[in-house]
């Protein structure tokens, strides 16, 4: 009698469980799939790729041109990342809607705050302001990491 109590009482908390595993997984799955990257033509991938690394470039520029108190070249490095180096450069205006329109609205809500941050970076160039040029480019290089968690984790697999 107590070894068939065990007996039922242990499949019981093994269905429960793996009901519990599978669901996690599942769900898992759900997160990964509206994470992983977006769906974009290849010409825009391209283009977006190339944004990407000219940004970057201009990040760096920038951890040398704040420490150095150079505003000039701060407030013209800003200005890149807020208009765009290439993306807005090299698409027409229908691409461009075609482009927006096809990110989901939490991309957009990143990247707003990215090109807001840009703008904040080139007011306080232009009041020669140190702590708040620093503070500022620790807040845009954090949409750069909330934006690739969220769309970029195939190219990123180091963000889980
Ligand atoms: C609003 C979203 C968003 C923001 C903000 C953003 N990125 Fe990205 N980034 C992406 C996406 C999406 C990709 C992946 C594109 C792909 O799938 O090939 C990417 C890819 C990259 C790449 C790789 C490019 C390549 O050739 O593979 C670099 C480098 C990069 N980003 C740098 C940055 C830096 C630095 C910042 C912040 C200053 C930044 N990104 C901000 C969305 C963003």
């Amino acid at each position: 009698m107590r070894r068939l109590f065990v007996l039922v009482f242990t499949t019981v908390i093994t269905i429960f469980f793996l009901t519990c595993f599978i669901n996690a997984e599942h769900m898992d799955n759900k997160d990964t799939a509206e994470r992983s990257s977006l769906k974009l033509s290849k010409k825009l991938r391209r283009l977006l790729s190339a944004e990407m690394n000219a940004v970057q470039h201009g990040m760096t520029n920038l951890s040398v041109a704040i420490p150095a108190g150079d505003w000039n070249s701060i407030a013209e490095t800003a200005r890149y990342i807020k208009d765009g180096y290439i993306l807005d450069r090299k698409l027409s205006k229908n691409e461009m809607t075609e482009f927006l329109s096809s990110l989901p609205e939490g991309y957009n809500i990143i990247d707003r705050e990215y090109k807001r941050l840009a703008d904040e970076i080139i007011n306080a160039a232009e009041k020669k302001d140190p702590d708040e040029v620093n503070i500022t480019y620790f807040r845009l290089n954090g949409t750069c990491i909330e934006c690739h968690v969220k769309y970029a984790k195939k190219r990123f697999p180091g963000f889980k």
